[in-house]
């Protein structure tokens, strides 16, 4: 919405959220405090907060006003009852719909921005024309395909814009209403229009399509560090092949983010309740994999430190899901922690951009142990060199680029001997790291 409202100078945009503290924070004057990094937020926002772009709690107020309204409310993965684990939970969707219905006095144009399972349109329109003051609503679909850590880049250039609308006249109305925001700076060529459910389907696919190269990727990584083979030259060699590309191709510990996977979970509830167990099962293996990765990796470190980590520190060097991003949700380094904590190892975490409290409710929220015992076998640092002393071994959880061309001789001194590394992004120089000494364990070779 900041992009928007950047990019379209004459719409006012108002972002609402229940959140009172997000939207404080949204509010700082100080921008560096916005919730969200992202590389290029904060200046956005500096531009157009107060012209154009306002953040508020008075829902009621600002559905009132709006001529389009965009539901970006969460649709986490079912966390109780039918289809708990796999399908989306719908709730707060309906909660926004049944408000909007409420409080609506002229006619709207309801966008889902927030990722829904295929046929989702149906039950807002249900919700919006029968709990409604006779107000009519046109519902379009437009799936937001920007990646955590690259969002502006990707919002003021995608690839494509997809908008999902109803195939007669007044549904083609609303879709050219908001082709027109979008036309103030993507080429028209690039915004595609469908039908609703295509729209809906396209989004879960993507997603499908791009975890899977990881888990592909990822799969053959194991092969590679049982034969002579590395991943990364594998993957080099075929990213080559126009078919193929060279984009998300890179072997790691694995995905993580809020998306991946509560999207594919999504597919697959959705095709086992058509009964189409083949198509469930081949996508549900993607995840399968992600979670084998995820454990390897532990698993290895363990391993490789004598089977025993019983009181060992071991620093990991980043925790958020991937680089240039503070969120932390489903990343990789909560999976392998807690797998480490199992066997009672000290962990140290530095992280650039990812707050202590942050660290400690990921950790939290898992349950496997007392919130006092995570306290005790987890330390948060705020220096690297502070974070690695002492340390038996290193894990590179997140990809950032400053833990390239940190001073690894200094490091690799305040260590104990053998020091060891696993770089789980295969980010670092593994042949420079062993000339100063360390033991390198990378994904997939
Ligand atoms: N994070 C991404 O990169 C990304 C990318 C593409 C699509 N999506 C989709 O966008 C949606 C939102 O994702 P997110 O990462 O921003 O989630 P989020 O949990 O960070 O944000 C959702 C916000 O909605 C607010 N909210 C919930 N119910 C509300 C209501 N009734 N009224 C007002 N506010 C309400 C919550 O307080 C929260 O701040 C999801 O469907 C997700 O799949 C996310």
């Amino acid at each position: 919405m900041s992009v928007i409202a950047k990019q379209c100078p004459d719409i006012q945009v108002t972002v609402v959220d229940l959140n009172e503290a997000r939207i404080a924070a949204w509010n700082d004057e100080d921008v560096n405090n916005i919730p969200v990094y992202e590389p290029g937020l904060s200046e956005i926002v500096k531009e157009a907060r107060g012209r154009n772009l306002f953040f508020s709690t008075d829902v009621d107020k600002a559905i009132h006003e709006a001529d389009t309204i965009f539901i970006s409310v969460n649709t986490p993965t079912k966390t109780y009852g039918a289809g708990k684990g796999l399908a989306a939970d719908l709730k707060w969707i309906e909660l926004c719909a049944r408000q909007i219905a409420r409080v609506s006095k002229t006619d709207k144009i309801i966008v889902e921005k927030s990722t829904l399972p295929v046929r989702t349109a149906s039950t807002l329109k249900d919700i919006l024309t029968h709990t409604g003051n006779g107000t009519k609503f046109q519902i379009l679909s437009n799936p937001e395909f920007l990646a955590e850590g690259t969002a502006v880049k990707d919002l003021l250039n995608p690839d494509r814009v997809l908008i999902g609308g109803d195939q007669n006249e007044e549904g083609r109305k609303a879709m050219s209403a908001l082709i027109d925001v979008y036309a103030n700076w993507v080429p028209r060529e690039r915004i595609l229009t469908t039908n609703v459910w295509s729209s809906e389907l396209s989004k879960l696919t993507a997603n499908a399509f791009l975890a899977q190269r990881v888990s592909s990727i990822n799969s053959l990584s194991e092969l590679c560090e049982h034969t002579e083979a590395d991943i990364s030259e594998v993957a080099r060699a075929i990213g080559t092949d126009s078919r193929i590309g060279p984009k998300f191709l890179k072997a790691s510990v694995g995905f993580g983010g809020s998306c991946f996977q509560k999207d594919i979970l999504n597919l697959v509830y959705i095709a086992r309740s058509y009964g189409l167990t083949e198509v469930a099962d081949y996508w549900e293996q993607v995840i399968i994999m992600n979670d084998h990765q995820k454990r390897r990796f532990a698993n290895k470190i363990i391993r490789t430190l004598y089977n025993t980590v019983n009181g060992k520190k071991i620093t990991f060097l980043g925790w958020a899901f991937k680089k240039d991003t503070n969120d932390t949700r489903e990343s990789a380094a909560i999976y392998v922690a807690d797998h480490l904590l199992y066997e009672q190892a000290n962990i140290t975490v530095y992280d650039p951009k990812v707050h202590k409290e942050q660290i400690y409710t990921d950790l939290d929220y898992l349950a496997s142990r007392s919130s006092d015992v995570n306290e005790e076998l987890v330390q948060v640092e705020s220096d690297p060199y502070e974070a690695c002393k002492n340390a038996h071994a290193i894990a590179i959880l997140t990809e950032w680029d400053e833990f390239k061309s940190y001073d690894w001789k200094r490091i690799y001194d305040n260590m104990l001997k053998p020091a060891h590394i696993f770089d789980g992004r295969n980010i670092l120089d593994k042949q420079q790291l062993e000339a100063i000494g360390f033991k390198v364990s990378a994904v997939g070779s």
